[in-house]
């Protein structure tokens, strides 16, 4: 039987500013009466957390970089994602596998004939029944020109191996997002990300809105907060 939860991942270049949305929707959608988790890719697991630390500090080529990432979405998606959504909940997992297609095959040009199939075997499912591949319900990618982003990080934490890539690199990242989006249409919402805060708010909202997942009103909620 079909997971009845709802699986909802969030794209972007770095700078993009989608975490800071994260919480304040988890938080909307509890007071709907959901039961919301949230995590993140790289990661969500121990193991997978561990794999992030490699992923952004050691040096590695494009295919190691791949296999690790998919590494920790297959320990991502038996321990946290699956159950999660067996269960019912919301799942916000902060990037997925539009990241690797992304960043992997659009920002490092690596193959992305041989991503899918990672994809395929990584995603589909415990027993690896490719019928069964998990691809988020939702994907609302927050996009917006590299040059912006990296002004908002000009001030940020020393930068990982990805955020001190060059701007030719988001560029890049960006079209894999676009030809992601464009393959998927009726799984992506392409946000505005340059716009402000409320205004980016606002967009995310009302597209949940539209699909009966939220309530209208709840932008009021997201504008006020931080
Ligand atoms: P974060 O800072 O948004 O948590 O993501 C960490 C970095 O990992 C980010 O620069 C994008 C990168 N990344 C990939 O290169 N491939 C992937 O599949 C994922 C999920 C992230």
């Amino acid at each position: 039987m079909e997971p009845a939860g709802r699986f909802i991942t969030f794209e972007g270049i770095d700078g993009a500013g989608k975490s800071s949305h994260i919480d304040t929707l988890a938080a909307a959608f509890r007071r709907l009466g959901e039961t919301v988790t949230v995590t993140r890719e790289p990661g969500g697991t121990p193991l997978a957390e561990k794999i992030r630390a490699l992923l952004l500090n050691d040096a590695m080529d494009a295919l190691t970089e791949s296999l690790l990432v998919f590494a920790g979405r297959r320990d991502h998606l038996r321990c946290v994602i699956e159950p999660a959504l067996a269960r019912g909940e919301v799942v916000l997992c902060d990037r997925f596998t539009d990241a690797t297609f992304a960043y992997q095959g659009g920002g490092r040009g690596f193959d992305a004939k041989v991503l899918s199939i990672l994809e395929r075997i990584t995603q589909s499912g415990i027993a690896l029944e490719p019928e069964k591949m998990r691809d988020p319900d939702l994907t609302i990618w927050f996009d917006l020109p590299p040059e912006m982003a990296a002004a908002r990080l000009a001030d940020a934490r020393a930068p990982d191996r990805f955020e001190s890539q060059p701007a030719e690199f988001f560029g890049r990242v960006r079209q894999g997002y676009a030809e992601r989006a464009s393959a998927a249409p009726q799984r992506f919402v392409r946000l505005d990300a340059g716009q402000p805060r409320d205004a980016v708010w606002s967009q995310l909202t009302g597209s949940l809105v539209q699909r009966g997942w939220l309530q209208a009103g709840t932008s009021d909620v997201g504008a006020s907060a931080s």
